[in-house]
């Protein structure tokens, strides 16, 4: 039989690229002839994907909550992806497929568009986040969280890695102490940053197990994270582009949209669950292991913003504040929670 021009080609490409790396085309050629073709069950890893759904009760309902969890996590970690890439000026790849490591500068189409993926992310989980909201029973609900404990949605710890790779630590350190330590070092700055004040007992003002855990585990990658993206971090990035390019409208859009869905639109779904889960018409609503959920979660309260340069005074005066409305006609019973919304 004949081989077509095209095959022949192709062959040649092969071992061009076999002996740049020092390798026998033969050798492959012989291992494509015993592979098996590839099944979508194998690539996309179905079976161990669906093994990592482990109820600790019968509740039926608890394997949404993992689920739903597990998703938002992917959609977590497809975000990181995307910022490595924006920190890394993004990977050069060969036609031939091969990775010629990162590139040594960052074009700014290539970073609107990650920074678009990454809204895209957020969005979707924005969207879904309906699923946990009235996807529940509350009956459930309130009982199978009480096996957790003192496992928390707090204890995220890549929506952290988002926050340090998205701006600088300075924007991310708690609000009453951000001026002090405008100019600290960047580890000082994470040793005060926001979410500390987060997970803390309401009645004593102590932390609880959830977060003296979560920093046991995490406190010295975020160090780490802090080292690595104190001049990589979409901020930076940001700065270190051409005039021109920094006021570019296409990218302040994302910027923008960015700052709005990981510091208001996220937090503020994920409030508005908590508040339909945990509130009670009257009385206290307890949050993990007796936590201030109610004064720390409300998007209004934190203040998280990545590019303050990029809005008004009178927008960030108001940051958060636009959803109020659509929250009040929500179904809060509290006083209490109306306040703090
Ligand atoms: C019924 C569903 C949920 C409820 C009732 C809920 C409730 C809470 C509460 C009360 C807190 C404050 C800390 C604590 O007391 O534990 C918290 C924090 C948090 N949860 Fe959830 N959560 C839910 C779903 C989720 C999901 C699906 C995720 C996705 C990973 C998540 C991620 C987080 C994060 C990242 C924090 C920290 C927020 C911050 O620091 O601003 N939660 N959650």
């Amino acid at each position: 039989m004949e081989i077509a021009d095209e095959t022949l080609k192709r062959i040649q490409i092969l071992k061009d690229k076999y002996a740049s790396i020092g390798q026998d085309l033969n050798s492959y050629l012989d291992g494509l002839i015993y592979a098996n073709p590839l099944a979508y069950w194998d690539y996309i890893e179905v079976d161990a994907l669906l093994s990592l759904q482990k109820p600790k009760t019968d509740f039926p309902d608890e394997k949404i909550f993992i689920v739903y969890h597990q998703i938002t996590e992917l959609y977590f970690y497809l975000a990181e992806h995307e910022l490595k890439q924006i920190a890394y000026n993004g990977k050069n790849i060969s036609d031939q497929g091969q990775d010629m490591g990162w590139n040594s500068e960052l074009k700014i189409d290539y970073l609107i568009d990650r920074l678009r993926r990454i809204n895209k992310y957020f969005e979707a989980l924005t969207k879904s986040f309906d699923v946990m909201r009235f996807g529940m029973e509350k009956e459930q609900f309130t009982k199978f969280r009480m096996s957790l404990l003192s496992a928390s949605g707090f204890q995220t710890a890549s929506y952290r890695r988002i926050e340090i790779a998205c701006t600088d630590l300075k924007y991310l350190v708690h609000e009453s102490k951000r001026k002090h330590l405008w100019t600290a070092e960047v580890h000082e700055q994470l040793d005060n940053i926001y979410w500390k004040q987060g997970a803390i007992v309401e009645d004593t003002g102590e932390k609880t197990l959830t977060l003296k855990h979560f920093e046991q585990k995490y406190m010295a990658d975020f160090h780490k994270l802090a080292d690595e993206f104190e001049t990589r971090n979409v901020w930076k990035k940001v700065q270190q582009l051409p005039e021109a390019d920094r006021k570019n409208p296409k990218l302040v859009k994302e910027l923008r949209e960015l700052d709005v869905n990981v510091n208001i639109n996220w937090p503020l779904v994920h409030y508005r669950t908590a508040v339909r889960y945990l509130a009670k018409d009257k009385g206290e609503s307890k949050g993990t292991g007796g936590t201030n959920w109610q004064n720390y979660l409300p998007p209004r309260f934190q203040r998280r913003i990545f590019y303050p340069e990029l809005w008004s005074q009178q927008e960030m005066d108001e940051w958060g504040k636009a959803w109020v409305e659509e929250v009040l006609a929500d179904s809060i019973r509290t006083e209490n929670l109306r306040e703090n919304i």
